[in-house]
């Protein structure tokens, strides 16, 4: 069941009432009524009329018969402010909770998103670049998928190129280092700079991994599959969807390298110069070419997402490519995009999106470092990350069990990460500062999770949250409503209209400012208004909007893969 957002209703309402080619009635939240309409102003202009005047035909003719306007005010310069009546405002909330998907329905239905995230590289540290990577695409496949699209994930794990076959031959030549896989490539690599004679060895080992040789293939394989152990550990830490099943690497585009490259030139979207095949951009052709093939035959990253491109429109079938990438990689992006328009891989009904985002900052504003040499640096940011919540939450609730604590401990913790990450504008940098994360007010995971418990324990004292629901259906009439329940009831209708914008802007964050402007909004409403103490009907009411109030916070945060439990 869809149940549209009253933003959404009055915006078609307005535009019944005022039938003008290009009119925007920019309906909002208002807090001089229930909701404003803006775009009066700009049309009035256009047309050469009083904006005054012009707003009040617009509001006389708004009117209905269907008892969703109460009141209806010019204002300012030319605004109508809108009042809804609360029996439509308590009717929408019966009519959400009724619902098992709280009236979002299916926008996203038929909707098939290949998904391009977390993608780190074979024995090198997992960093938080693709931490952020990872927590952003896990939210974005998460939100696609509730709204009813398919979403094809895609892990391009850095497996394959001429550094590795640098790390194989160390590996063959120093069977005795047990060093992490991370480390033995540094050392590998400080070796290639130093003994010409290695890195002579080292590039003979290129060539035969590339030409199939079986043991270099074998020993890239298991460094490779070590790798990929440490990748899952962090996935299971974390908490995401990603599986081995996702991951399709560089390595996996190896056999198409050679017809890519091939029909790049034969298309006239390449060309070769000083012996390498490049595509140099259709606009600026002073600017650096997409290198395609080097001069000494090798194929690197940007042949690899040609690749890559080609094979998911034309064989994962994506109406939509969304890559979750570092900022840094815009202009890369942009070359890889633009190429395969013009090859017709990637035709216009396909829209390609690089999700970019910013740095990761240390508190003191610097790149954010984990200690080097650490096996796993990441998985030891969780673990702290987890022990500094568990502390919180044990200082917070003392009767915790030992086994809840630890769950609710990691809960928080791993929350608390995701969280800070994601509330952040995506493309903004963001500062990864483990005090203020964990903090128990302001805009923070652990903030909205406790918002859920107290409902939680509110519905509870309550009795049965669905019985309560039912009643509420009954009883939507006659009973005034006080303006901190209205605010309330308005914010909790626009969930769905902040989901789409989410999904079409591959911007997580606007979740966040939702559900803490949510959270927000049911602490007021608790200042000033009884629930369980209200007299009845109004009780009922209250109740059944603080059930859909839990249910929207915990359906939210389940969007960005955080765990919202019952008891903090
Ligand atoms: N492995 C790359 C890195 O660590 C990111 C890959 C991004 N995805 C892509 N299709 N290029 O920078």
């Amino acid at each position: 069941m869809v149940v549209p957002s009253f933003a959404a209703l009055l915006t078609d309402r307005f535009a019944a009432a005022l039938p003008e080619p290009g009119f925007d009635p920019q309906v909002r939240l208002s807090e001089h009524a229930d909701l404003q309409a803006d775009g009066i102003l700009g049309l009035a202009r256009a047309l050469g009329r009083n904006p005054r005047q012009l707003a009040s035909e617009v509001a006389g003719r708004l009117a209905g018969t269907d008892g969703l306007i109460a009141d209806r005010q010019v204002a300012g310069p030319g605004f109508v402010n809108v009042t809804l009546s609360g029996a439509a405002l308590l009717g929408r909330v019966a009519e959400r909770l009724a619902d098992p998907r709280l009236g979002l329905g299916e926008p996203q239905a038929g909707v098939r998103t290949v998904l391009d995230y977390s993608h780190p590289n074979v024995a090198k540290e997992m960093h938080v670049g693709h931490l952020r990577s990872t927590i952003i695409g896990d939210a974005l496949a998460r939100v696609l998928t509730h709204l009813g699209g398919t979403v094809v994930r895609q892990n391009h794990i850095g497996d394959w190129g001429t550094q590795y076959g640098m790390l194989i031959q160390y590996l063959a030549e120093h069977p005795a280092d047990t060093s992490a896989l991370t480390v033995r490539y540094k050392t590998a690599y400080a070796l290639f700079g130093s003994d010409p004679a290695f890195a002579e060895r080292s590039r003979r080992r290129v060539v035969a991994l590339q030409g199939g040789d079986p043991d270099s293939l074998a020993a890239w394989r298991a460094m490779v599959e070590e790798s990929a152990r440490y990748f899952s550990e962090v996935y299971d830490r974390l908490g995401v969807l990603l599986t081995g099943a996702d991951t399709a690497g560089e390595s996996s585009y190896n056999p198409m390298l050679t017809g890519v490259a091939e029909d790049l030139e034969r298309l006239g979207v390449a060309r070769i110069s000083d012996g390498a095949l490049c595509v140099f951009g259709a606009h600026d052709a002073d600017a650096a070419p997409l290198i395609v093939r080097k001069s000494d035959g090798g194929f690197g990253y940007p042949a690899t997402d040609l690749a890559a491109v080609r094979h998911r429109v034309a064989v994962l079938h994506a109406d939509r490519i969304v890559y979750v990438v570092d900022a840094r990689q815009a202009p890369h992006f942009r070359m890889v995009f633009d190429a395969a328009r013009r090859a017709g891989w990637l035709p216009p009904r396909v829209e390609a999106v690089h999700a970019a985002f910013g740095m990761v900052l240390g508190a003191d504003g610097r790149p954010f470092k984990t200690r080097s040499g650490d096996t796993a640096p990441l998985v030891g940011l969780l673990t702290e990350a987890v022990e500094r919540a568990t502390a919180v939450v044990a200082a917070k609730n003392p009767r915790l069990g030992a086994a809840e604590l630890a769950a609710r401990g990691r809960d928080v913790g791993i929350g608390a990460v995701k969280y800070a990450d994601l509330s952040t504008s995506r493309t903004r940098d963001y500062l990864y500062d483990p005090d203020r994360m964990m903090a128990l007010t302001g805009n923070t995971g652990v903030y909205l999770q406790y918002a859920h418990a107290r409902l939680c324990s509110i519905l509870a004292k309550a009795g049965d949250p669905a019985a309560t629901a039912a009643a509420a259906a009954v009883t939507v009439t006659g009973v005034p409503l006080h303006d901190a329940e209205r605010a309330l009831i308005l914010r909790l209708d626009g969930f769905g209209d902040v989901l789409a914008g989410v999904a079409g802007h591959c911007e997580p964050h606007r979740l966040c400012t939702y559900l803490y402007d949510l959270a927000q909004t049911v602490t007021a409403f608790y200042e000033r208004c009884q629930v369980l103490k209200a007299p009845q009907p109004v009780r009922d009411n209250r109740i059944a909007v603080c059930a859909l109030t839990a249910r929207t916070l915990s359906t939210g945060l389940g969007l960005l893969g955080i765990a919202a439990p019952q008891r903090l």
